[in-house]
């Protein structure tokens, strides 16, 4: 059994933030909501930096009062602490070619993800520190838990320790975005991008596949497609099952369900050993995910993601899921029935 220690806002020193230049690279998500939680923390607006392209998001950054700041060079040479919260695919060029070169050799770098730092995606000088704090959130859920005054899930890690002060300094950034009220766990770059990376290229894949092969199974049993989405997805009876797990238990949700499911679910659970699928997470995890395969294979189309159309692999495999699978089709039809009853009444 590993249990992780977890840090709460006692353990954390905001003083240590005192006259510190803290800038953000990134207004989207997670970069508006960390930026204003911190100025609400007390930080003051002076000592914080909105370093943001020309787009909708500076100005966004604009109207809330942020100093935004388009010359990333410049941002760079004033920050004692930058926040990148840019997507993660673009991190390495901005931050490699317009931040890094100025950025002082005692700076404190914060990722909200640990792929590009698991990777070594990222130049840092071995003089900085390099700590993440990475919300288990969306961003417009880490500003609303952070204004009705409860906290939000998040991780914490001192991935490189330049100064001798990366983990106090890490804590008291936690504490500034409202991390630490409920617990910040202590965590690492590579737990983190191990967990996240299996559960989009592992878990969650099988979950498509599982519903898609079902889909397959029981229209050819003679279900209608109707009753099929309605069944498996579009009542929202699976979103009610997960919210009910993360309320009162994954399996203690079950008494939830009548005795009939309750006894199939259970038995049925256990009639399955897992072993090929354990085996089959097991080469995912090692040979996927960290041994880099899947962020080299990544790394060479990342630029095609820009691209419109069948172009954009993206664009393909969404092409394909929908349109060359019984499931995909199907939901198109039952969707555009359902919108012309919902537009003709
Ligand atoms: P986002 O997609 O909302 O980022 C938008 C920001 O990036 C804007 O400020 C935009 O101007 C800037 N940007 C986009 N492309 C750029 C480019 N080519 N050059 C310069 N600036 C560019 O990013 P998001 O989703 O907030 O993710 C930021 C980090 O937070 C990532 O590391 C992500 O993994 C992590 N994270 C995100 C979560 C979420 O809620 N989406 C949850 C937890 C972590």
């Amino acid at each position: 059994m590993t249990s992780a220690k977890i840090y709460y806002d006692s353990d954390a020193d905001l003083g240590l933030l005192m006259g510190k230049t803290i800038v953000f690279l990134g207004f989207g998500n997670q970069g508006a909501a960390q930026a204003q939680n911190l100025r609400d923390t007390g930080i003051h607006n002076e000592q914080i930096i909105v370093a943001n392209r020309t787009d909708a998001y500076a100005e966004d950054a604009k109207s809330k009062g942020f100093n935004v700041e388009h010359d990333f060079g410049k941002a760079a040479e004033v920050a004692d602490v930058v926040f990148i919260l840019i997507p993660d695919q673009v991190q390495p060029r901005v931050f490699n070619e317009q931040f890094a070169p100025k950025l002082k050799a005692n700076a404190t770098i914060v990722v909200a993800s640990g792929y590009n730092v698991f990777f070594k995606l990222l130049k840092f000088k071995p003089t900085q520190d390099v700590v993440m704090v990475a919300p288990r959130m969306i961003g417009s859920s880490v500003r609303s838990l952070y204004v009705k005054g409860t906290g939000f899930p998040c991780f914490v890690s001192v991935d490189q320790d330049g100064t001798g002060n990366g983990l106090p300094m890490a804590l008291a950034l936690s504490r500034g975005i409202g991390a630490t009220k409920t617990g910040a766990i202590a965590s690492s770059a590579r737990e983190e991008t191990a967990m996240d990376l299996f559960a989009e290229q592992a878990l969650w894949p099988n979950i498509i596949m599982i519903f898609r092969e079902a889909f397959s199974v029981l229209r050819e049993a003679g279900c209608s497609d109707e009753a099929l989405c309605y069944e498996m997805w579009m009542s929202k009876e699976p979103a009610e099952i997960f919210e009910a797990a993360a309320d009162e238990g994954f399996i203690t949700q079950l008494k939830h369900h009548s005795t009939v499911s309750q006894f199939g679910q259970l038995s049925g659970a256990f009639k399955l050993d897992g072993v090929e699928m354990r085996k089959h997470f097991k080469h995912i995890l090692h040979k996927q995910i960290l041994n880099g395969k899947f962020c080299e294979e990544f790394s060479k189309i990342e630029t095609e993601l820009d691209k419109e159309g069948p172009e954009n692999p993206l664009n393909e495999l969404y092409r394909r899921c929908e349109e060359e699978t019984e499931l995909g089709q199907a939901e198109k039809r039952v969707r555009s029935r359902l919108a012309a009853a919902s537009g003709s009444s």
